[in-house]
């Protein structure tokens, strides 16, 4: 197959952007997405130019690094996936393909398709962990956790990090990770002891870091490649105003 790509190219933080087209030519159906792009970047090396700077790590859906904008989606067209695994079969001979990082205020474009996503961080570092001392796994096991609980904790937990839901959202909103990271310990016993002080720092970290509120538009569930649900960022709001009335 032959594809036409338009590539966000920024050479830097600060340095202009635009889109540059390439033609990848000899494209297997079976590559994945991040192989054939590893193609382009093989010959733009040996012409002496940049390659494309795009960002990974696992190649599994499973690290959250990968993402971005391709013709426009998070992640691609396939739901439930991951850049990482896309692959080109998903595409015809002849498409043009446009590719652009995440386009967030609170994602900075490091370089092409790269942005950093350190807000993230930053609002799991201001309470999206458990501070209680919970042993080995032995004592672990020993509380015992409902199986509904335990499974919709589980289904919380599948949030990668990868910043489609912000990219999705008109409002950049990063309401999806950060309820699916407040939902998760919520519901768990060795998530009780911080749970209303977690819920009202991780929410003004959000909003410090200059991601917007949610309108309840669903952009975020629908790209989101976990299939988090929105039924999160109602709990989290629930959370929000027991912590509230409750402080
Ligand atoms: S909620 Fe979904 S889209 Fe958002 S960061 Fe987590 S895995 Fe990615
Ligand atoms: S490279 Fe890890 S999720 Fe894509």
């Amino acid at each position: 197959m032959k594809i036409h790509l338009r590539v966000w190219r920024q050479s830097g933080p600060k340095a202009a952007g635009r889109l540059v087209d390439y033609t990848a030519d000899d494209v297997s159906p079976d590559m994945s997405f991040l192989e054939m792009l590893d193609v382009v970047n093989e010959q733009l090396i040996k012409k002496g130019d940049e390659p494309i700077a795009f960002d990974s790590d696992c190649r599994e859906g499973i690290c959250g690094a990968c993402g971005f904008l391709v013709n426009g989606r998070p992640h691609g067209p396939d739901e439930r996936t991951t850049v990482c695994q896309l692959h080109m079969r998903r595409f015809n001979d002849g498409d043009t393909v446009t590719l652009e990082p995440w386009r967030a205020r609170a994602f900075p474009v490091l370089r092409d398709l790269i942005v950093d996503r350190g807000a993230f961080d930053r609002i799991i570092q201001a309470g999206g962990f458990t501070s209680v001392n919970t042993g080995g796994a032995p004592d672990g096991n020993a509380i015992l956790i409902g199986r509904d609980t335990a499974e919709s904790a589980m289904d919380s937990a599948q949030c990668i990090g990868c910043g489609a839901c912000v990219a999705a959202c008109k409002n950049a909103s990063a309401a999806l990770f950060a309820s699916a990271k407040i939902t998760h310990l919520a519901l768990l016993p060795q998530g009780q002891i911080e749970r209303g002080a977690r819920v009202l720092d991780m929410v003004g970290r959000m909003d410090a870091e200059g991601f917007g509120s949610c309108s309840n538009e669903g952009e975020c569930e629908a790209v989101c490649p976990k299939g988090i649900s929105l039924r999160n960022i109602a709990a989290m709001n629930r959370e929000f105003w027991r912590a509230l009335l409750e402080k």
